[in-house]
């Protein structure tokens, strides 16, 4: 391919994103006033768009029943994620909850108040436990500069906490006004930085659970995202009391490099 095609395809790429993000395309037309034919022109595409998606889907799920019948992909030979000291004590459930109504908040999300900064405080509060030489070995650690605690044991965290962490970290910069309101460039450079791993979790758990779409009433014509699918959820409580148990401070008194080589 040379760079032309890939420049066309870029082009190509971009279109579909546009043509996605329905209602990010609608906020926008919203502001500038174009009603009527504009949008027919472009739900004819998303929905031409929409049944393109459809028909790969159907397909990769034929070769995907074909393989799993006649290859057994869900046997252990598998791939194998790594141990996980918590693998033992986590619980699954159905969940329904959905962010599908803008007017609804929990208590992490909406206007900033004292009760939400309670409640992500609550939430990340266990976000570092005391994890053990064999339990680090296990898990296929390497032990090189790694940070000890100062009352024995090392510092770990696990994948959701970090997210978690992510998340709390755009939240504070979403609200910068009223968290940073003298943000620095590093600030500002280390906040943004958190996207990336949500990127990356986002693409490794692959929700495969479906939207699907509203107008938001007859009469406004704005798209909402609706979905009554079920997902299968670990049951929060059984890692939150589990990180709990083994938690150390938030920010844990930790050996520094020249403490080691002191002792
Ligand atoms: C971490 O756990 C070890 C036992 O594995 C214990 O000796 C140590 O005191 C603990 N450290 C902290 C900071 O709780
Ligand atoms: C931000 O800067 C202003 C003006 O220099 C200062 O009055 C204010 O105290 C600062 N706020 C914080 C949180 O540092």
């Amino acid at each position: 391919m040379d760079s032309s095609d890939r420049k066309l395809e870029a082009t190509r790429l971009v279109d579909d994103i546009e043509s996605m993000s329905l209602e990010e395309r609608f906020n926008t037309y919203e502001e500038t006033t174009i009603k009527g034919r504009k949008h027919k022109g472009i739900l004819t595409c998303g929905r031409v768009y929409v049944a393109i998606l459809h028909i790969i889907i159907l397909m990769l799920a034929g070769v995907l029943l074909n393989y799993g019948l006649s290859e057994g992909s869900r046997s252990p030979d598998g791939p194998q994620r790594s141990w996980s000291p918590v693998q033992g004590f986590v619980e699954y459930k159905v969940s329904t909850e959905h962010a599908t109504d803008p007017g609804h908040y929990s208590v992490y999300s909406g206007p900033p108040s004292e009760e939400q900064e309670e409640a992500w405080d609550r939430l990340i509060t266990p976000v570092y436990f005391n994890i053990s030489r064999d339990e680090l070995t296990r898990a296929g650690e390497s032990f090189e500069n790694i940070i000890e605690l100062t009352e024995g044991g090392y510092i770990a965290s696990l994948g959701v906490y970090h997210e978690l962490h992510c998340l709390r970290n755009l939240r504070l910069y979403v609200f910068r006004d009223r968290y940073y309101p003298n943000l620095t460039e590093s600030q500002d450079r280390y906040l943004k930085e958190h996207l990336e791993t949500l990127r990356i979790s986002a693409m490794c758990h692959g929700n495969t659970a479906i939207n699907s779409y509203k107008w938001d009433t007859e009469t406004i014509d704005k798209p909402l995202t609706k979905s009554n699918s079920r997902s299968v959820c670990v049951k929060w409580s059984s890692i939150e009391d589990w990180s709990y148990s083994r938690r150390v401070f938030y920010v844990p008194p930790v050996r520094w490099p020249s403490q080691n080589q002191a002792s």
